[in-house]
């Protein structure tokens, strides 16, 4: 509660800085008495602000770590960590957070060390509500430049990977796929003329898999280079999630886990791209490789508006965040050598992509991954057409 005995109550006008920066956001306040935190948390309330409140440095860091702010204002002197050693914590774990500090306690020097930790600015008490206003909305101002700076780059450093790997993918590629098709069927040939060696069966059945291998890779690489045709032909969708499903368990044999559809009736034979499998295939597969055998696969498709929505569960592990955050970039993955290419999602997102539709990744909290797949149920229309 505020004690207006001590404090000023804020108001909403009076208070608010002619130049105050359109925009909100979630504020962290930290302050160990409960009148300055319950009086700064009602000014940046009153100005649309979420505000967050903790009374020590330990709880302010779980709650920027559960429910990150953009600005993190917080007191000097507070038992425990105190302001400076919590504006440090939060530069190094959280950087996207920009640190205000109030203090009763200013010295000119006290300021610049606060500056130098990191903090955006320091405020002493007691403070007007129209300065507490007007520089939380210049630290959220700084940590939205500061984060499109980050967006910006990070785009920019996927899009030129994306432009280098599409080139050398598509020289690269080319040059291997007429090759690699006389070589299978030079081996194929060699197959059926020693059904009856063992011994040599065995040899050219592990050449065999290793050529088809590094056909797959090819056409995952010419896919992604754009110099493959997406197939358009329509089928329905019962057929396109069937063969995903059935094909995974067939590749994946005992190590396969429970793979189930649940496609509402009335979307059941809507007519989609056939290049569809492809992204069901993979997504599905990448599922069944979380969970191992024992794991549980559901592929559901339903009506959402006008769009068809498709989702992949798994009850695997899910992923860490920084895993997570990387999954569509090319040439990422987990898995050793020779299982994963990394070009599964890049792949899945450019050819749904193309069908005007999307495709997120979740790991909700319980467990498991979601993937989302949502497409227009023009899809195939619009897509036969480009
Ligand atoms: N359902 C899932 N559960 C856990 N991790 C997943 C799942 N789907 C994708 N991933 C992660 O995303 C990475 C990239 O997937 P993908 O692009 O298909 O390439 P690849 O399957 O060749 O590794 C995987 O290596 C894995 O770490
Ligand atoms: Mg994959």
């Amino acid at each position: 509660m505020t004690d207006t005995t001590h404090v000023p109550t804020p108001t909403r006008s009076a208070d608010r800085p002619t130049d105050a920066p359109a925009g909100t956001a979630h504020v962290l306040v930290v302050d160990d008495q409960a009148i300055v935190r319950e009086f700064l948390a009602e000014v940046l309330r009153m100005q649309g602000h979420r505000v967050s409140v903790a009374t020590d440095g330990l709880a302010a860091l779980e709650i920027a770590r559960t429910d990150p702010p953009q600005v993190l204002l917080t007191d000097l002197k507070m038992s425990g960590m105190d302001g400076q050693g919590l504006v440090r914590r939060i530069r190094e774990a959280f950087p996207a957070i920009v640190p205000v500090v109030i203090t009763g306690f200013g010295t000119v020097q006290h300021a610049v060390d606060l500056m130098r930790e990191g903090a955006f600015d320091v405020l002493t008490k007691p403070c007007p509500a129209s300065e507490i206003v007007s520089t939380v909305g210049k630290a959220l101002e700084h940590q939205r430049a500061l984060q499109s700076n980050a967006d910006l780059r990070e785009r920019l450093r996927v899009h030129e990977k994306l432009a280098m790997i599409g080139k050398l993918a598509a020289g690269v590629a080319h040059e291997l796929n007429n090759p690699l098709d006389a070589t299978l069927r030079c081996v194929r040939m060699a197959m059926d003329r020693t059904q009856a060696d063992p011994e040599a069966k065995e040899v050219l059945d592990l050449a065999h898999a290793g050529l088809l291998r590094m056909a797959d890779i090819v056409k995952s690489l010419l896919t992604f280079s754009r110099h493959a045709a997406i197939e358009q032909k329509q089928e329905p969708l019962d057929h396109v999630t069937e063969e995903a499903a059935v094909g995974v368990t067939m590749a994946l044999g005992d190590e396969a886990p429970k793979i189930t559809r649940t496609i509402e009736g009335e979307v059941r034979f809507t007519p989609v791209p056939r290049g569809l499998h492809q992204v069901l295939t993979n997504v599905v597969r990448n599922a069944a490789d979380a969970t191992g055998r024992t794991g549980h696969v559901e592929i559901r498709g339903a009506r959402d508006g006008d769009h068809l929505r498709l989702e992949v569960r798994d009850d695997g592990p899910g992923m860490a965040p920084a895993v997570l955050q990387r999954i569509f970039e090319p040439f990422f993955t987990t898995k050793p050598p020779g299982k994963g290419t990394g070009l599964g999602l890049p792949i899945s997102a450019r050819i749904v992509e193309k069908f005007g539709g999307s495709i997120t990744v979740e790991c909700p909290p319980a467990g498991g991954t979601v993937v989302r797949i949502t497409l227009p149920f023009t899809a195939g229309a619009a897509a036969a057409g480009a």
